[in-house]
Parts: structure tokens; C-alpha cells; sequence
């Protein structure tokens, strides 16, 4: 099980030469699944003394021991996130997540100084508790009277999004091109009209942690927007849904050797609708079932690579990628522009409103014409009842992910 996330760079620069006090996973806080049964990597982190003076500094504003880092780059995961999943894996080969760095884009996600009024940080449209969506149709930026042009996007697995472009549309090449577009965007964050990256990194170099955490994730202090990026990838990266109550009950099930992988088994603890909403979504409409699953894979849920649009409107030509399904019930609006807002409208969407244009996938069609699906109500509520599985507790309230800013 070679997995790209377990060699674990050493992007501390400094810590290499010195003796390396070795930890267990977890590090500060961090929750683990408890359905694993994989092995863990002990995370190297450099001897106490190291870093004393920094921990000082920077322990005027953050939850954080340098000392102690959070199991960011190899966290315990269910035996089916195997080999089987490196293919969709969008990390860089040469760019494993790393502890410090992704320590670093912790900060970076949850500081509102990276809008140009203290307003507005990542984490503001993208609530760990909703998943990282947001409670509004369209997101309030920096100046509190500017709204997003769609909706915010759950980023839960991200990282197995196998083309690795971001947004709705993909018009971001990869999740380090999507990072510094809100931050220099002019209502999201607002640097574009506010002396870009540049006047951004000013202040960050005025704001006494930044350096330390550059230095401690660099090597150098030097604050750069590749780095800005860098580090918010590493961060969002880890972000892996992997403890819903979907995840523990395929954990008991799962078998490497079984057709499918054992992802049609009856999965123990599901209730009779869940496991009906399940074999609908997993079967293809010619086999009597729903075919969410040709697009929606398991068991990631992200949006398969060659996913064309799902016929919201009638003549679309916008090729949309949907973000993963796992706690898609925290969401409270779905689809880019949050144009339903439960998932009985969703499944309903399916069953019989798909339109047809140049985009539409041809999954969702039946001969040349969109799908009628002709679901009984029962099927129906089967389906929201199967999304609601999904929910995944644990990255809504893993320390890993939440706010390090004392105040
Ligand atoms: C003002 C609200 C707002 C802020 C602030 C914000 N985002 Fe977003 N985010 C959105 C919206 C809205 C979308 C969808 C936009 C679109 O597709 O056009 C989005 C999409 C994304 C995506 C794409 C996910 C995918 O699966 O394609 C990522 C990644 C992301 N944001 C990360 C960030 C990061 C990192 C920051 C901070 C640097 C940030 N966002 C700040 C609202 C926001
Ligand atoms: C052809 C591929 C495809 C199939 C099949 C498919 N979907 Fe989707 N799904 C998408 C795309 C693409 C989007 C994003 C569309 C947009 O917002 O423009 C999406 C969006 C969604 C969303 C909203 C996600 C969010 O964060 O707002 C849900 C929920 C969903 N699909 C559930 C289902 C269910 C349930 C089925 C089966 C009945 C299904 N899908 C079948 C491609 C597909």
C-alpha cells in the first residue's frame, strides 16, 4: 500500500541534521478515524529546544506547539483508501503533504487578515462544522454588500478530484492555482484592488507569526505567493472524509478481493431504506437503479474525471464539477448556484427535471433524450435517506481542521 501521502517530505529545513524526537500520530489534537486498520508513520518532529523561542512568539496568537505537530501527512485511513485511490489522488508527486506545511496553511485558512479589512478569512465561507460550505445561497465578501457569483463548495476530499481543477466550472488548474483567486479576488477577499499580492505580503511580513511559520515551514522567512499556495494545498489536501457512518459500515464489509470491492454488500447497521438508497445509487438506470454512482464514485464521493454536466438548464454548455458528496446534507443549498435547498429537491431534479444541452453528460440520458428515472416516492426519500449516510462528523470537529487563533 504505497501511498503517495505516506513519504512524508522534510520541508522544516534545519531539523534534518538534528536528532529527531519521534511521536506517535495525532500529534496535537488530531482525531483519527476509528475504523482503520492501517499502520501509522511516526511523524519525525524536531527536538524541543529547537524551537522554544518560536513556540514563544508564536503562542501569542495560536493554538499551535511547534513541538507537537497535528498527523497531517499521514493520518490513519480505512483499508479501502488503498493503492486503488493514488490514480485520482491530484497531489503532486514531488509535493506530499507535510505537517509543517500544512500547519502553515491552517493559519493561512483561518486568518482574517488575509482580507485587506480583517473581515474575511477562508474559513468564513468555508464552516468546518458545515463541511466547509457555507449557510448562504451566495457567500458575503470582504465588504459585507458584495456577493459570490456562486455558491461555496464543501472541500472535503479535494484532493481525489483526479483532473485537480477547482471551482464549479474548472477553471482553476490545480487546488495551488485556486488558492491566492479568493484572496486577490474583489469581493471575496479584496487584494486585487488593494495592491495585490504584494501589499499582502507587507502585512503579512508585519504580523509577528508569519515569519516564524514561514521559516518553520521554508526554511526561510521569505513570504512568497507560490508559498501562500503551497501551503494552502497542503492544508486542504488533508482534508479527507473518511468517518461517516457509510465509511464504518463499508469498513466491515470491505473486501479487496470481492467484485466491486464488496461496495454493493449489504452494509450492517443500514436501515432498510439507506440500504435501498444505496443499491440505487450504486445501480445504473438500465439495471433499475438511479446511476449516481458512474459520477458520484465511491468511496470518495468526488465527482468522476470524465463527468460532463448534470442538465440543470435547459442548453447548458458550462462543463461543471460538483465537489464530493461526503457531507453533502451540512450543506443547506446544492449545486453551483445553490439553486435547491433540500436534497428531496435534488433527487427530484434527477428523477425527472434533468434538460437537455451540449453539456449534458450522456449518463443522464435515456437514448437522445434526458433521463426519466420514474422513482417511486419511497425510492426517492431511499436516496436522501442513503446521501445522509454520507455525513461525516469527525472532519466537521477534527482539531486538525478548526480555528488556531486564540482571539
Ligand atoms: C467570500 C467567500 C469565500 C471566501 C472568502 C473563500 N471562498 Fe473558496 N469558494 C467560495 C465560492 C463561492 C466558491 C465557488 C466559486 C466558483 O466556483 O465560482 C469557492 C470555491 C473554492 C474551492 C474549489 C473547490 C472545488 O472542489 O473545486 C476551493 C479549493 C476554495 N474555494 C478554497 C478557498 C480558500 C483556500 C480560500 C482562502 C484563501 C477561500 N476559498 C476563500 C467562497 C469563498
Ligand atoms: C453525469 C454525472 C452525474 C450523475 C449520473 C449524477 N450526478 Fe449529481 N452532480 C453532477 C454534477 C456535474 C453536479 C454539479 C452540477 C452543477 O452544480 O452545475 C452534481 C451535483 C450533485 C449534487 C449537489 C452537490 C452540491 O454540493 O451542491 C448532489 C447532491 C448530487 N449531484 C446527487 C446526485 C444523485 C443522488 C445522483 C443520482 C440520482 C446523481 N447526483 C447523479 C454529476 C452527476
Amino acid at each position: 500500500m504505497a501511498m503517495i501521502w505516506r513519504h512524508r517530505g522534510f520541508a522544516a529545513a534545519g531539523t534534518l541534521a538534528l536528532a529527531f524526537a519521534l511521536t506517535g500520530c495525532g500529534g496535537d489534537g488530531s482525531a483519527t478515524p476509528t475504523n482503520t486498520n492501517t499502520t501509522q508513520t511516526p511523524t519525525p518532529t524536531p527536538p524541543a529546544s529547537t524551537n522554544a523561542a518560536d513556540n514563544a512568539v508564536i503562542q501569542q496568537f495560536l493554538r499551535l506547539d511547534l513541538n507537537s505537530l497535528a498527523n497531517y501527512a499521514a493520518p490513519a485511513l480505512p483499508a479501502y483508501y488503498d493503492s486503488t485511490l493514488d490514480s485520482l489522488d491530484n497531489t503532486p508527486a514531488n509535493d506530499p503533504v507535510d505537517d509543517a506545511i500544512a500547519t502553515l496553511g491552517q493559519v493561512l485558512f483561518f486568518d482574517k487578515a488575509l482580507s485587506v479589512n480583517n473581515t474575511t478569512s477562508c474559513a468564513t465561507c468555508h464552516q468546518q462544522a458545515l463541511g466547509f460550505d457555507d449557510n448562504e445561497q451566495f457567500s458575503t465578501g470582504f465588504s459585507g454588500s458584495a456577493f459570490t457569483a456562486a455558491h461555496a463548495m464543501r472541500l472535503g476530499n479535494i484532493r481525489y478530484y483526479q483532473p485537480g481543477e477547482m471551482f464549479w466550472d474548472r477553471r482553476a488548474a490545480s487546488v495551488e492555482d485556486q488558492a491566492t483567486q479568493p484572496i486577490l479576488n474583489p469581493v471575496e477577499m479584496g487584494w486585487q484592488d488593494s495592491g495585490g499580492i504584494p501589499a499582502l505580503i507587507a502585512k503579512m511580513q508585519g504580523l509577528n507569526y508569519y515569519p516564524v511559520l514561514f521559516r518553520f515551514a521554508y526554511g526561510d522567512e521569505a513570504i512568497t505567493e507560490a508559498r501562500i499556495e503551497r501551503a494552502l494545498a497542503h492544508f486542504e489536501r488533508a482534508m479527507i472524509s473518511a468517518d461517516s457512518r457509510w465509511d464504518r459500515a463499508y469498513a466491515q464489509v470491505f473486501n479487496p478481493n470481492a467484485p466491486n470491492r464488496a461496495l454493493n454488500a449489504a452494509f450492517p447497521g443500514f436501515t432498510t431504506s439507506e440500504e435501498r438508497g444505496k443499491q440505487l445509487f450504486m445501480t445504473p438506470p438500465n439495471a433499475g437503479g438511479a446511476g449516481c454512482a458512474a459520477c458520484h464514485v465511491p468511496p470518495t464521493f468526488t465527482l468522476a474525471a470524465n463527468s460532463r454536466s448534470n442538465g440543470l438548464d435547459a442548453g447548458e454548455t458550462t462543463v461543471f464539477k460538483a465537489p464530493s458528496l461526503k457531507s453533502v446534507s451540512r450543506s443547506q443549498f446544492f449545486m453551483h448556484d445553490g439553486r435547491f435547498t433540500s436534497l428531496e429537491q435534488v433527487v427530484s431534479f434527477y428523477n425527472s427535471g434533468v434538460q437537455d444541452g451540449p453539456a449534458l453528460d450522456n449518463r443522464l440520458r435515456q437514448g437522445n433524450a434526458p433521463q426519466q428515472l420514474n422513482l417511486s416516492a419511497a425510492d426517492q426519500q431511499a436516496l436522501v435517506d442513503f446521501l445522509l449516510t454520507l455525513d461525516d462528523a469527525t472532519l466537521a470537529s477534527d482539531t486538525r481542521f478548526s480555528d488556531p487563533f486564540i482571539n
